[in-house]
């Protein structure tokens, strides 16, 4: 059994090397914003609470928090003094609670939870304090984890307070650190600023317990994970982890992706056993495709269910609020936004169907059009089961086609058609025999 759980997320830093009006923590990755991976990394740790530390000069960032915490969660640290500074703006919110806390940065969205497990579980065999490290390619600034010669660590010296044998050292201070919450508080009560950013340190923390003969540890993981972003730069790089990461769960799940590299994926994309998506394939927030389903080259999904044995595309976009039901065909060069396209209709080539309902194995031409917005609202379209849309036809909406009716192409169709009728809305074909010959020979004698 292990102990209650609560993770503080220090959001309060302003990002000036992003260079973007949007706060830091609110850009994305893999469609979702870096504090929300933090939130999501909490849940799934099984935390009970959850505190986030913002700052004053995103307001943004606060609004969001308390949107998705709740204004208890949410602790407005200012001024900005450090770390330990931030975490101690999470006392009040955590003041009824017993357990064990994580403090985490809200601008390293990659951490997993499995590895989240394993700082928790330094906690439960018998250490104290526990931190996240990793031996980056080039420490540079970040803190050194200092250990001793039984592997325990003692302290951490930030890069700019490090002597030159300590510079030296490769293991790296992630920023994550758990201890239980009475622990916690208790020692960043002891942190002082007397050091060489003039800033309350939270790493001092582990100097701090040792001094009183508690134990502390740290945890391995790969650099890639705790990878903390601080430029676009490092927002690509993340994105790509996250993108290496999706592909390979998705080859592990039984997707076939014909070429991975070219596919890019939601972190909520949800892609059956047996779904086949062929190169160059982008999955905006909201999939879900079935099994046996196929998602041809160059096309786009968003807000979408696929069902089973679905063909779709090559490139077709589909737009939120889109259903495409069992052996139904959607092919190149249609858009379809917010529509039930159900069992087996084809909608094959160039087309736009929105707000719309299709019926089963109905045939919709190339070219055909629903109408559906009138510069102010937007109309609905219901096809019927078995109707034939005619090639290049606009149906203007709101407007009914009844199940098994024909629509001859071309037509503009602007009133309910009834069922199994045949409808054409287009001017009656006209022929003038020799009017061509005629017209030449007066242009050419002139
Ligand atoms: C910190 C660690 C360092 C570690 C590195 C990993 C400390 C003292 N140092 O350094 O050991 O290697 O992260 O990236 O902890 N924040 C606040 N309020 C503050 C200051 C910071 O909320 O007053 C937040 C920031 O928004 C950020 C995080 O804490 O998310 C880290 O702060 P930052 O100033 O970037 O710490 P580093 O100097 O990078
Ligand atoms: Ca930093």
């Amino acid at each position: 059994m292990s102990n209650p759980r609560a993770v503080i997320i220090l959001a309060a830093g302003h990002g000036s090397r992003m260079k973007s009006k949007l706060p830091k923590v609110l850009h994305e990755v893999g469609g979702r914003s870096m504090f929300d991976w933090l939130v999501g990394l909490a849940r799934d740790v099984g935390a009970h609470r959850i505190a986030a530390i913002v700052g004053t000069q995103t307001p943004l960032v606060k609004e969001h928090a308390v949107e998705v915490l709740g204004g208890g969660g949410v602790a407005v640290q200012e001024p900005q003094l450090g770390t330990g500074h931030a975490t101690g703006f999470a006392r009040d919110i955590l003041s009824d609670f017993a357990g064990d806390v994580l403090v985490v940065f809200a601008d390293s969205p990659l951490i997993t939870s499995e590895t989240i497990e394993r700082v928790f579980a330094a906690l439960h065999d018998g250490f104290s304090v526990a931190v996240l490290g990793f031996e980056p390619e080039n420490p540079g600034a970040y803190g050194r984890l200092v250990e001793d010669e039984n592997g325990n660590l003692t302290r951490i010296v930030e890069a700019k307070d490090a002597t030159d044998a300590e510079l030296a050292i490769g293991l790296c201070n992630s920023g994550v650190v758990a201890a239980s919450r009475d622990l916690l508080f208790s020692l960043l009560d002891e942190v002082t600023n007397d050091n060489a950013n003039g800033e309350y340190y939270l790493t001092d923390i582990i100097g701090l317990a040792v001094a009183r003969g508690l134990k502390a540890k740290a945890v391995r993981a790969s650099s890639d994970e705790v990878l903390g972003v601080n430029s676009r730069s490092e927002l690509a790089m993340a994105e790509h982890i996250f993108q290496q990461r999706a592909r390979a769960k998705a080859l592990a799940d039984g997707v076939s992706l014909l070429a991975p590299d070219s596919v890019y994926f939601n972190f909520d994309t949800v892609l059956e056993a047996d779904v086949v998506v062929e190169p160059n394939v982008v999955f905006g927030s909201g999939v879900t495709v079935k099994s046996g389903a196929r998602i041809r080259a160059f096309s786009h999904l968003e807000g979408a269910r696929i069902d089973e044995d679905v063909v779709i595309g090559p490139y077709a976009r589909i737009r939120p609020g889109t259903r495409v039901k069992g052996g139904a065909k959607v092919g190149n060069f249609v858009e379809v936004k917010k529509s039930t396209i159900r069992e087996g209709a084809k909608i094959s080539h160039l087309s736009y169907i929105g707000d719309a309902d299709v019926g089963a194995n109905a045939n919709i031409g190339a070219g055909t059009i629903t109408c559906n917005y009138d510069g102010f609202d937007k109309h609905h379209t219901q096809i019927g089961d078995g109707a034939f849309i005619g090639s290049n036809s606009s149906l203007v909406a709101p407007v009914q086609i009844g199940d098994g009716a024909f629509i001859g192409s071309g037509s503009v169709i602007t009133k309910n058609v009834s069922a199994d009728a045949l409808t054409v809305a287009r001017t009656r074909q006209r022929q003038i025999d020799n009017w061509a010959h005629e017209f030449r020979n007066k242009k050419q004698n002139l």
